[in-house]
């Protein structure tokens, strides 16, 4: 069995680094656009049994038809195994029609990642409504890892005792129970109700023992950062002493940063699932063990 890893010149940094972990050759998956718009895509050509395709799907419309493009690529160079990393899954968060006529994102990318690839490898994804990966992505192999072990350590020898963690919303919940049994700190969980794409309304019941306390916010992604926002909002007139922000995913633009840190939020640390300016924990040891515990990479 041989295998070796291709990946878009937008996730080449932690591509490389997954590929290193796992003693793989990587390759450039390269693209040219088109005066038109469309794009010509074309992966170095290497002779192997298992190709891995890194891309995250941040920004996934401009994304997805050129990854489906290498992934036919992969296999006309007769590679017989193409398995998709891609730390950030797109569109899952729309697992349901919330009104008349909108379409279920979450089963359309779900079934064309299992049309393309024999296997998928992401971290925490945002599934609400379902509770496993396979659900979405039926009949090929998938691997749902968890950022909170890496981003744990990235905080380990940060924290004070007096840190409390905070999680915005229901939701976030199981990743902030995480962290405080992992870092024995208090934790609350806030109740989330949004108004628009930027506009949230947040209950944070116990918000009067933040009080002269250091603050981390834990979350699995920031979008437009709204959420953050309402949240350092009150906890800074709760008298916090020093907000800081972890999560998994961060999509912020560099302007979404900016009001971040005016309204107070002092650091953010990410994953590099999304590459950017915060993304500064690496998450190639998790993925490499996963894949290597898995059969992934066996040839058929
Ligand atoms: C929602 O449930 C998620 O966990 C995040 O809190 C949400 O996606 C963040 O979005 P935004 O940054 O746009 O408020």
């Amino acid at each position: 069995m041989s295998a070796a890893l291709w990946s878009f010149a937008d996730s080449e940094a932690p591509a490389r680094r997954l590929a290193s972990e796992l003693g793989l050759p990587w390759h450039p998956v390269s693209v040219r656009q088109f005066p038109d718009g469309e794009s010509l895509v074309r992966v170095e050509p290497h002779v192997c049994d298992v190709a891995v395709l890194y891309r995250s799907l941040d920004d996934p419309n401009a994304k997805l038809v050129e990854l489906l493009l290498a992934a036919s690529a992969l296999r006309d160079a007769r590679i017989r195994k193409v398995v998709l990393v891609a730390p950030y899954l797109a569109y899952m968060r729309q697992d349901m029609a919330f009104h008349p006529g909108e379409a279920v994102s979450q089963r359309v990318m779900g079934k064309m990642i299992a049309q393309h690839f024999d296997g998928l490898v992401t971290v925490d994804p945002h599934l609400h409504r379902v509770s496993t990966l396979g659900e979405v992505v039926a009949g090929i192999e998938t691997l749902c890892l968890s950022a909170a072990p890496a981003l744990v350590d990235a905080l380990r020898t940060h924290v004070t005792p007096d840190t409390v963690l905070i999680g915005p919303d229901e939701e976030s919940h199981q990743w902030v129970s995480q962290f405080a049994e992992a870092l024995n700190l208090q934790s609350l969980v806030g109740r989330k109700r949004r108004d628009g794409d930027r506009s949230v309304a947040i209950e944070l019941a116990g918000i009067e023992q933040v009080a002269g306390r250091p603050i981390v916010l834990v979350d699995d992604l920031i979008s437009s950062g709204g959420t953050l926002l309402r949240c350092a909002s009150l906890l800074a007139a709760a008298g916090a002493s020093r907000i800081e922000v972890v999560a998994t995913h961060c999509l912020a633009t560099e302007d979404d940063l900016a009001r971040l840190h005016n309204a107070g939020i002092a650091r953010i640390r990410a994953s590099d699932a999304v590459p950017g300016p915060v993304a500064t924990v690496p998450l190639a040891a998790v993925i490499k063990k996963a894949l290597t515990d898995s059969t992934l990479l066996q040839g058929w």
